[in-house]
Order: structure tokens, then sequence, then C-alpha cells
């Protein structure tokens, strides 16, 4: 997975990202909407970082460039839309199967939580996990790597979260690992054991929160498997009291935190802003009180509307409630088969403009620089700018703003990984 030095020309739109005040803050507000855009530009990368990003014809009569020319490989864009690679920072690519009953079952009327209560659900993935071996779930989250990759996606967090025991989890994060060291893109692991009780530990759920606490957590720590530590927080799943003790221990083990909250129940959240979270995700059900505590936070708010379509809801999380208050928001696929087996984040995006009234540019910032800040990783990701990585979506697009527009069609022409040129359409690396 060499990157080639490569330079991209005549750029109909450039969507730089960048701020004209260099404010070391996620996006709220009025900077969301903020996109930094370029006409007619070119952009170098070299080595696997952006090193120029101008106007096409000013790159072309840099005398580094004049000299190499015919080292680079030079993309004629002819008039496409170049924006920062997405970062989808919300992903449970760790499953063997497709849950095809839980699906049948809510077009027939059921709810996610009746079907999980029925012996669907989550712990319906489990088994198959457990029973896996290692090359086979790392071959499932390659699969869904790739898949995200030709939808314009460079970045992206992946959850374990079906195994439920140490082993298994840990065989979640190795499968991970084994998926990320074979595509040029950059994964972010989250250890996600305590998604929910597994059903050996019905009625004992303390015991597993030890687990979680006293062996999972350490385990991914010392082998370094994971960066984040996540806790599904919700009615049915893990109360506030064992969220708080599981973040606790992953912080005592060096491990940053993020969790899943509000997506079935409302939580009172002031117990984990003190944590510190990179990241709160779904944020259907939150009282006004905690919105102008979250504007207050650098946590960045991350929406996952693919759920919402996907479980049939007609409410969708208030997105301008939150950015009006000057919460930082992000957008995320939470690709898993449960609730929202979806790759796409331009179908992400979609459903974030036509129900939940987000502009194309607060979708595109979402989706990009506040997804890097979602991950920790806005030094490197999520803006096109000299000394981040490489990481760019190209879309067969004249305005960017046919992104969302053009729902469930993918326009994404080819993605550029740490410098390294894919396809879209199955035609593998390119650079
Ligand atoms: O984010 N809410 C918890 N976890 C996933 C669903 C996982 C599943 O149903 O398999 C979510 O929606
Ligand atoms: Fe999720």
């Amino acid at each position: 997975m060499k990157s080639k030095a490569l330079l991209l020309v005549n750029v109909g739109q450039l969507l730089t990202l960048r701020l004209q005040s260099d404010k070391a803050v996620p996006r709220r507000a009025k900077d969301l909407r903020e996109l930094g855009i370029l006409e007619d530009a070119a952009v170098l990368c070299l080595g696997g970082k952006i090193v120029s990003v101008g106007k096409t014809k000013d790159a072309l009569r840099d005398p580094w460039l004049r000299k190499n020319r015919k080292r680079v490989l030079e993309i004629d864009c002819k008039g496409q839309v170049v924006l920062p690679g997405f970062v989808d920072s919300h992903t449970h690519p760790a499953f063997i199967n497709a849950r095809l009953v839980d699906f049948e079952r809510r077009t027939a009327g059921a709810t996610y939580e009746q079907i999980a209560e029925a012996g669907g659900g989550i712990r319906s993935s489990v088994e198959p996990v457990r029973k896996a071996g290692k090359a086979l779930l790392a071959e499932k989250v390659l699969d869904g790597l790739h898949e995200m990759a030709e939808q314009g996606t460079t970045t992206v967090e992946a959850k374990s979260g079906y195994g439920l025991t140490v082993d298994s989890e840990v065989k979640s994060l190795e499968a991970i690992r084994e998926a990320a060291s074979r595509r040029p893109g950059t994964v972010v692991a989250t250890l996600l054991g305590a998604h929910v009780i597994p059903k050996e530990f019905q009625g004992r759920s303390q015991k597993y929160v030890e687990s979680v606490c006293t062996e999972m957590v350490p385990q991914a720590a010392r082998r370094k498997l994971a960066q984040f530590v996540d806790v599904f927080c919700d009615r049915g799943a893990f109360s506030l009291e064992e969220t708080r003790k599981i973040l606790e221990a992953a912080a005592q083990n060096g491990l940053s935190v993020r969790a899943h909250v509000g997506q079935l129940s409302e939580t009172p959240l002031e117990t984990l802003l003190a944590l510190r979270p990179a990241s709160l995700d779904h944020m259907d059900h939150v009282s006004n009180e905690d919105i102008s505590r979250l504007a207050r936070q650098d946590t960045v708010v991350t929406f996952v509307p693919g759920a919402n379509y996907f479980l049939g809801l007609t409410q969708y999380p208030s997105a301008r409630e939150f950015i009006d208050a000057g919460v930082p928001v992000g957008l995320a696929t939470d690709y898993n088969p449960g609730s929202s087996p979806t790759a796409s984040m331009p179908f992400v995006m979609s459903l974030a403009c036509t129900h939940m009234k987000m502009s194309p540019a607060e979708a595109v910032a979402a989706a990009t620089i506040n997804g890097a800040w979602a991950l920790r990783l806005q030094d490197r990701k999520g803006s096109i700018e000299p000394g981040k990585d490489a990481d760019l979506a190209v879309f067969d697009v004249e305005d960017y703003r046919e992104i969302p527009y053009w729902f469930a069609s993918n326009r994404c022409a080819f993605t550029v990984l740490n410098g390294v040129l894919v396809a879209s359409g199955g035609s593998g690396e390119l650079g």
C-alpha cells in the first residue's frame, strides 16, 4: 500500500473545511457552515500527506512540481468536487450475519425493543461471533471497510461488541486490527464489551460489569487493541451507574471514552460529561438543560439517523436545537446488522438534511472535521490543509450539495486514503 506523489487538478469545488480563524475547537453554530471552498483548485499529496492546496494554475507553476512532474500521478478532476474523506466515527463492523428475522418482524410492526425482548436484537448476533474464527471475522470487517471507502469514507471508528466474553471481544478487536492492516485507510478501534448483558449473565449484570472493568478493559489497553471504550447506556442495556464504572475503568487504563446514549430513553448527562467523552452518540432524547451543558463542552454529539430510518421511526434527533444552541455535532453511519446496515455517509448526510433540517454545508462539516474531533484525530483528519493526512473523497458532481441530494446512489468516483488512491466500483487500488 505505497502512496505515490499525487496531484489532483481542475477540481471544480475543493471543500478545504479550513476556517478563516484558527480555532482549535470542534465546529459549532455558524462555523459548521464554513466549508472553505476553492474553485478551479489543485491538491498535491506526497508521502501520504497533503503538501499544498491552491488554484490549479498556481500549482502547475510550482518549481518542485515542474521538476518532478513525471514522478507525480496527475489526475484531471474535470470540474468534480473534492472534499476531505468522510470520518465515520461510529460503526459496528465485527459481526457475522445480517439480522433478517428482526427486519421482517419490524415490517410486521414489532419495535427494536420488543424484538430484543423476544430473543432477537444484539444478543442474536452473539453466537455466530463467538463461534467464528478470527480470520472470518476479519474478512467481514474488511467487507465493511471496503464498502465504506467506495462511498468516500477514509477514516473509520470500529467497535467490537457482538462477542460479550473476554475472549470473543478480544478476538473481535484483533479481527479489526487485522482488517485495518490490510487496507490503506485509518481505523480507530473501540471496545464495546458493554453492548448488552449477555444471556449467561442475565440477572447478574454487576458480575458482567465487573468482568468488563477488570478483564476486558485492562486487556484491551495492555495489548493496545483499542483507543476507546464505549457503553450502550440505555433502557434494556447498561444503567448510568454501570456506565460510569466502566468508563472510569477505561480512563484508569489510559483509554478514552464515548457512549451510546439517549437512543431509547433520556439519561441525565452530567455524570457522563464529567468523564470528558470524545463523543456521545444517538442523542434522540436529551433535555434542554443538557443541550446547554453540551454547548459548553468539546464533546461531539454524533447523530446516527441511519438507525432512525432503518428502525422505521418517525422521530429524528432535533439537530437544529443542538446546532442553534452551539453544540458541536457529527454524523456517522452506525453501520451494524440490527439498526443501521448502511456504509454510506452520503445517505446519512441526506437523512440529516431531509429529516433533521441540517443544511448540506452543516452535514459536510459534521461528516468530516467534527467526525475527526469525535475521534480526537482533528490534527490529522477532517480538512484539506498542508500537513494533514492525504485523505480525500472525489465525487462525480458539480456542486457539493449534490452529495446529499442524489440519495441512495453512489456518486463517489474515487477516494485517497493516506495517499493511496482507491477507485469506486471494485477496481481496487490505483495509486
Ligand atoms: O447503535 N444501540 C446499540 N447498538 C447499535 C445497535 C446494534 C444492533 O442492533 O446490533 C446501535 O444502534
Ligand atoms: Fe451504535
